[in-house]
């Protein structure tokens, strides 16, 4: 008899299962892998979007979150050229919206929903060009019934054993994420579930290989968004990919390892929208033999818990009670260093839920027997490799170069596979940045990495035909201007028109009003007003540029938020006719007259700021801005004895924000205060939609967001909505130019002075902001020189990029900053009495 053909298990993530194109490509793989003489079976996630969409129906059951699941199915259904025969799933979400509450076996058979309906539409479209088989994973996959874990966790983060199956056919699809107990009850695997799916049914039918499909070539050597040098690792051996996963590395979920290195089953990791190239494969035999550092990752929003007591020295026991409170509260402990008198331990938000409850009542426990302080909003950098220990003497000149920053704990793992480096969150990426460098990308091709993400990208985009920016079009053109005019800001007033018309796209949108403070420019604002947006303005000086620039403009354009500013503000735009914005209870309390009998906008504090750096973020205690919870119904009284009318509630809860989900918070935060405020019929969600700084970053998702505004808006059919984008409308319409002035060499460090630096562009020295700088007038040549750029001002911060890559560059030859039309001049200053770049409008 023949021996059946081997198998390959191919598993297809969110991203690469959500439109035709991607499906086409599935199809392609599918085909040439059977015509390689393997069986496949087809494991795949939800398409993309819908988990999310159905965990948040799970907590609060609005059915207009179903309208927006099915609308997504129907466009994938469509384009795929099939009927989306999901009506069974969406009717049972209908029943479940009738609930006040979920319990776990629902919350897992709603979340079992994405893959079953995505499945569904797949086999349809599948089964028109392949024989296919259905595998239903509720007859394979079945829940442990020894496991101790509570009941909710067993439910909804499964631990299965997998039942024999058989293939009938030479190819079969399943569904990932689902399992069963064994009462035939739905559970879902948890985080990495189809990953873990896929791996664990490679174990089940032995399969020759496993083959994990998503939207990035591999495992790189960093987070590419940070360090766009990041190297493709291409091979490498089970563990230390177990390390990278477990560290922060994104790609896989390091549960799924452990059943394929278990049974020596190789795990190939491939790019679906660049199929042909390179990616990573995990399998025995690709195991480092000499010491090396093969990654560095970060992971955010650790929290440290330092417990000093005299009491533990040479005591017996004293780790075994404290230990025993974070048992108790069902915390798990990710790293623990030990000293004399101190044991810090950090706690991983991905596997603890840290509320602020949770770590008051750590604290009273604790306290008992020692002293304890809490530090929050830490990040933990963590260099994965073989035998570390042997490489610290290279690791350490590159950490000790951060010794002006807190270093809070290192530590280093029994295994020897991984040190940590725990700081503070803002400076976790400067610090991977300067590891990469240092260990990483100076012996890339020694260690035998692949191409860098730039690299791959670049490819990548060459071959999708990415567009060229406007100043990459008019390159010779700009080198003529900075000849004349440097240093300069060139505006490029088509590209704010384009920029306008994406925000435009958020059809539920009822008015735009443009944050001036990123760029006061009075031709940009001309442009801006010309296209239909009002003006969001802070200040007098402001209120007055306006007047001067834009005579006709109509008062219910112009909107006034300024913060802790003299009344005698309030009381000018009060009298102008303007839309006022009120940030603090306070002005209102002290000065009703001013108020008295007025509309007027509250802006209030969401409770959690987002944005690009801890500056920008604009909610939260931590922050100046907005009004407190625990006022409001104060307030509303206040109001109303003083005949004040609240018309409109308004959030910004920070800057630079490429989460879609930050508008989602703050709408249900504002449309919530609603049942306060009745009178309500604005609902300002602020600015702070952010722009991808360099080209590798993945942008804000417009038809996402578009989709969230739409749900409020159907939801409040008679509020407006309103926006205030800045930095969207106005980054990349600008650039910064200026000349080379001299370039100098300090041992290991190089670097290439400009004629202008702080004074001109102040977001580098202040956030550590990343602009793309280019030496325009070299743009030909290749990057030879890692050199710091920067200005001629008297100070260390005077930096617009650490160690960039350029060609070999000159005095005289002209460089330019992008992405600095948003608070680039409008931030500028006289320092070291040095003008400014002067602002020119591109013609
Ligand atoms: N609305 C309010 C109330 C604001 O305070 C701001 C910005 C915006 C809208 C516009 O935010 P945007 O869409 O531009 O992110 N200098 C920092 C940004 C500070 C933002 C201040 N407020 C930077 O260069 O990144």
């Amino acid at each position: 008899m023949n021996e059946p053909n081997p198998i390959v298990v191919l598993k297809f993530g969110g991203t690469s299962v959500s439109n035709l194109s991607r499906w086409q490509q599935i199809l392609t793989i599918v085909q040439q892998r059977l015509k390689q003489g393997l069986r496949v079976i087809i494991v795949h996630s939800a398409k993309s979007g819908i988990t999310n969409l159905l965990e948040k129906f799970a907590q609060n059951l609005d059915a207009a979150l179903i309208t927006e699941i099915k609308t997504s199915l129907h466009q994938l259904a469509k384009e795929l050229n099939v009927k989306a025969q999901i009506n069974t799933q969406i009717d049972k979400l209908h029943q479940f919206s009738q609930k006040d509450t979920l319990d776990a076996y629902e919350i897992a058979q709603v979340l079992s929903f994405g893959e079953l309906m995505t499945s569904l539409i797949a086999y349809d479209y599948l089964s028109t060009q392949l024989t296919l088989e259905k595998l239903n994973p509720k007859n394979i996959f079945i829940s442990h019934t020894d496991d101790n874990r509570a009941l909710a966790t067993r439910i909804l983060s499964a631990k299965c054993h997998i039942k024999p199956i058989e293939l009938e056919s030479q190819c079969a699809i399943m569904p990932g994420f689902i399992a069963a107990d064994t009462k035939g009850n739905t559970v879902v695997l948890g985080r990495g579930g189809s990953d873990t799916s896929a791996c664990s049914l490679a174990v089940a039918v032995n399969a020759k290989r496993v083959e994990i499909w998503t939207d990035v070539h591999g495992i790189f050597s960093a987070n590419p968004h940070v360090v766009p040098t990041a190297c493709l690792i291409e091979k490498i051996g089970y563990e230390e990919a177990r390390e990278i996963a477990a560290s922060g590395g994104k790609v896989l979920h390091p549960r799924c390892i452990l059943p394929a290195e278990q049974n020596n089953i190789p795990i190939h990791i491939y790019n679906t929208q660049d199929a042909k190239a390179h990616g990573t494969i995990i399998k025995k035999g690709y195991e480092s033999t000499s010491p090396r550092v093969r990654a560095i990752n970060v992971r955010h929003k650790i929290t440290l818990v330092s417990m000093d007591s005299m009491n533990m020295w040479h005591q017996a026991g004293f780790m075994g009670k404290i230990f025993a409170v974070y048992e108790k509260l069902g915390l798990s402990i990710d790293i623990v260093v030990t000293a004399q008198t101190n044991v810090t331990i950090s706690l991983d938000i991905a596997d603890n839920i840290i509320s602020p409850i949770i770590l008051e009542e750590l604290h009273q426990m604790l306290s008992e027997f020692c002293e304890v302080k809490i530090i929050k909003n830490c990040s933990a950098v963590t260099l994965v490799g073989y035998r570390m220990r042997a490489l610290l003497g290279e690791i350490a000149p590159i950490i000790s170069s951060f010794a002006e920053q807190r270093i809070y704990l290192t530590s280093q793992s029994s295994n020897d596979l991984n040190t940590s480096i725990v700081v503070d969150e803002d400076q976790a990426d400067k610090l991977q940045i300067a590891l990469h460098d240092g260990l990483i990308a100076t012996h890339g091709n020694q260690y035998g990495f692949g191409a860098t993400w730039e690299q791959l990208i670049t490819k990548q985009g060459q071959k999708m035909n990415k567009k060229p920016t406007w100043w990459q079009e008019n390159k010779d053109k700009l080198i003529a201007l900075a000849q004349q005019n440097s240093p300069c800001y060139v505006y490029h007033l088509d590209t704010i028109v384009y920029q306008i018309n994406q925000l435009k796209k958020l059809t539920s949108i009822d008015k735009m009003f443009f944050a001036m403070k990123s760029n006061s420019n009075p031709e940009v604002l001309k442009t801006i007003h010309a296209n239909g947006v009002g003006l969001e303005m802070v200040s007098p000086g402001e209120i007055n540029r306006v007047e001067n620039t834009l005579s006709g403009i109509q008062k219910d354009d112009l909107l006034f938020t300024p913060n802790f500013a003299p009344i005698q503000e309030y009381q000018l735009a009060l009298d102008k006719g303007l839309h006022v914005t009120i940030d603090n209870k306070f002005i209102l309390e002290q000065y009703p007259d001013v108020f008295a009998n007025q509309s007027l906008i509250l802006r209030l504090d969401p409770g959690h700021g987002s944005g690009h750096h801890k500056y920008v973020r604009t909610a939260g205690e931590h922050s100046k801005f907005g009004i407190h919870h625990s006022e409001l119904v104060e307030i509303k009284q206040f109001c109303d004895q003083h005949n004040i009318t609240i018309k409109g509630l308004h959030s910004h809860a920070g800057s630079g924000i490429l989460e879609h989900q930050n508008w989602d918070r703050i709408l249900a935060y504002l449309t919530e205060q609603m049942q306060i405020f009745t009178d309500v019929t604005i609902i300002n969600m602020g600015g702070g939609y952010g722009i991808t700084e360099n080209p590798y970053e993945k942008g804000l998702d417009m038809l996402k967001l578009n989709a969230i505004i739409s749900r409020y808006k159907k939801q409040f059919p008679k509020v407006q909505f309103w926006m205030e984008p800045g930095r969207y409308l106005v980054a990349n319409a600008g650039v910064l130019l200026a000349k080379v002035t001299q370039t100098k060499v300090k041992g290991n460090s190089g670097y290439i002075g400009l004629e202008t630096g702080m004074n001109s562009l102040i977001r580098p020295a202040l956030y550590s902001a990343w602009h793309n700088i280019v030496n325009l007038s070299k743009s030909d040549k290749t990057p030879e020189i890692t050199a710091t750029i920067v200005g001629p001002m008297c100070e260390t911060g005077d930096i617009l990029g650490v160690d960039r890559k350029l060609p070999q560059t000159d005095a005289g030859d002209v460089f330019l900053i992008a992405n600095s039309g948003a608070y680039g001049f409008s931030m500028a200053s006289r320092y070291n009495l040095r003008e400014p770049a002067q602002e020119i409008i591109f013609e």
